[in-house]
């Protein structure tokens, strides 16, 4: 089997971060969300593997190059985003036998190896992965026949025909190439995933379901990301190959290499990057502090900061997503108030 993960796109619900990076290398707890695809189908027994790349396309090469993965990895390049299906035709060439399709914005805690093996056990063309959601009108949404088998496939319904919603991941037998060249673009003149599945539907294929087990994120919004990174870090051990000076470590911490907490409390689950220095701090549960950031005079929770970020005599920060190279500080000069100097969409609560 190969995978063909998708890390184009342009991000549009996650802008100003999206300006300047690709939304799949965003980290959730300390790891590019990008990463958990990867090792989802190479747990699945992806043999080789493509990443569809769009506008910031170097970034992911150079992010994903930076890792010894097990299985060879190959780049194409979209262009354009002009939809999930549109992505199957550029990697036509690649795509010679079975292969899972995973959206690379999109964790799942309990992987896809189950899923797989059912793909393989049902013979089936194509096989969706499912799960039940309070508002399927947000979602592409699964009718079923009485065998569990789909019927139909609806974009974002106002009447759903289930709660079922499509999760990112799906299974093709490359019969799937030619329903992607027999459809149309959408109104959103997309070539949409669900149009060439349906196209396979009523030309006779099979399509299987398979339901999720354990939690689905996708981590298109920033809130999804905030959940995302509690979930990962619900689930984590902690460790500390850091220094703690007079400070107070409580519950399960990460802290890497380099890290140091001086004259702090810290409050797990949290990860700490490497080279990054707490000082004088609270960091509170949920909280994600990338390599080389600089936290002092600060209470933080339930938060994101990536590298090279400091936040200085900040007061108390909450529920933040703090991009690379950011410096958040005390007014100490007058006039006082808040400096701003901010990208366009931001998004700011004082
Ligand atoms: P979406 O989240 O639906 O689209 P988007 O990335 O453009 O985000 P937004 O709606 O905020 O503007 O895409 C789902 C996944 O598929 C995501 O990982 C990006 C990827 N993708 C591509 O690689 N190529 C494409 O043409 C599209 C539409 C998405």
């Amino acid at each position: 089997m190969k995978a063909l993960i998708l890390s184009g796109g342009s991000g549009t619900r996650l802008r100003p971060l999206t300006y300047s990076q690709q939304k799949q290398l965003i980290p959730v707890a300390n790891r590019p969300v990008l990463f958990y695809a990867i090792e989802d189908v190479i747990e699945a027994g992806a043999e080789e593997i493509g990443i569809i790349l769009g506008p910031n396309k170097e970034q992911v090469m150079e992010t994903v190059r930076s890792v010894d993965w097990p299985v060879p990895i190959r780049f194409i390049y979209q262009g354009e985003p002009k939809g999930l299906a549109h992505t199957i035709l550029v990697a036509e060439d690649f795509l010679d036998e079975d292969f899972v399709m995973y959206l690379g914005d999109n964790i799942l805690r309990d992987g896809i190896v189950n899923h797989e093996k059912r793909f393989r056990a049902t013979n089936s063309s194509a096989s969706v992965l499912l799960t039940p959601v309070d508002d399927p009108q947000r979602f592409g949404v699964a009718d079923l026949n009485p065998d569990g088998s789909i019927r139909r496939l609806v974009e974002k319904p106002k009447e759903p025909p289930s709660n079922f919603a499509l999760v990112g991941v799906y299974f093709f037998t490359p019969s799937i190439i030619q329903a992607c060249k027999s459809i149309t673009p959408s109104w959103r003149n997309e070539l949409e995933i669900t149009d060439a599945i349906q196209w396979l539907i009523e030309h006779g294929y099979k399509v299987d379901a398979s339901f999720v087990e354990g939690w689905w994120k996708d981590t298109g919004k920033p809130e999804d990301i905030f959940d995302a990174n509690r979930l990962i870090l619900d689930d984590i051990d902690g460790r500390c190959e850091g220094e703690v000076e007079e400070s107070r470590i409580l519950g399960r911490v990460v802290m890497e290499k380099g890290a140091r907490i001086i004259r702090s409390v810290v409050k797990g689950p949290c990860i700490i990057g490497e080279r990054s220095t707490i000082s004088d701090s609270y960091i509170g549960p949920y909280t994600s502090i990338g390599i080389g950031c600089r936290i002092s005079g600060t209470e933080i929770e339930d938060s994101i900061v990536m590298d090279e970020s400091s936040i200085l005599n900040a007061g108390k920060v909450v529920e933040s997503l703090i991009g690379r190279n950011v410096r958040i500080r005390e007014c100490d000069s007058l006039p006082r108030g808040s400096r701003l100097i901010v990208g366009d969409n931001s998004d700011i609560s004082l």
